[in-house]
């Protein structure tokens, strides 16, 4: 399967799918990584692994509607099977999530439902929650709101500032969104009618 990768900054999510690619555990291969900012460290790390990538720069476009209609045309020149979201922090338009409807993927910090976008860690600290973690889902035009593919929790300890919390459930986005890739490399995972259906679940 092809797959091309947005992103914006680190690109920590991206490296823990490159590494699984490289040991043979997805099958697949990432045909792009495109990137919105410039200096978007995630862009090295493309490099590093021998992977095409191109900056396009949403100040460059008259509008929100403009740029995506650039980015799915640079996207849809390595025809992808799968677009994978990894800390890409645009909002992307209607007419962009219905094009790659059941092909496009996005990771969450947060226990979805709950925390739809920004400052996640802080606002579970807040609630006082027991636990807290991070969602694979696929993107629909409800912001964060799409039909959830896997999650990973973690405990809220006593001494957890929002820092710490941010790291643990970055190590736990960095083992779940690898797996939900696989899982659709491996053709055992679509969307259907809305409805997340996994073959082989118990
Ligand atoms: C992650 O926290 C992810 O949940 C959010 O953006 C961040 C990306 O981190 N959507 P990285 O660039 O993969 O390190």
């Amino acid at each position: 399967k092809r797959i091309v990768v947005l992103i914006s900054g680190s690109g920590s999510n991206l490296q823990a799918i490159i590494d699984q690619i490289d040991s043979g555990r997805i099958s697949g291969r990432i045909a792009a990584v495109i990137s919105n900012k410039e200096e978007a460290y995630g862009l090295t790390r493309a490099a590093n692994a021998g992977i095409a990538t191109t900056v396009l720069n949403h100040r460059d476009y008259a509008d929100r509607e403009a740029f995506d209609g650039a980015l799915q045309a640079t996207i849809d020149a390595h025809s992808p099977d799968l677009v994978v979201l990894a800390g890409f922090m645009r909002i992307l338009t209607p007419e962009f999530v219905r094009h790659y409807a059941g092909r496009l993927f996005n990771i969450h910090p947060s226990l979805l439902p709950k925390y739809k976008g920004l400052h996640t860690h802080q606002r579970a600290l807040e609630a006082g929650d027991a636990e807290h973690g991070c969602t694979v889902h696929f993107v629909t035009e409800e912001l964060d709101g799409g039909p959830l593919v896997v999650q990973a929790a973690t405990p809220v300890q006593s001494g957890d500032d929002a820092d710490s919390l941010q790291q643990r459930v970055h190590r736990l986005e960095h083992r779940i969104y690898p797996l939900a890739v696989e899982w659709f490399c491996s053709d055992r995972l679509r969307l259907d009618n809305g409805q997340v259906l996994l073959d082989g679940a118990p």
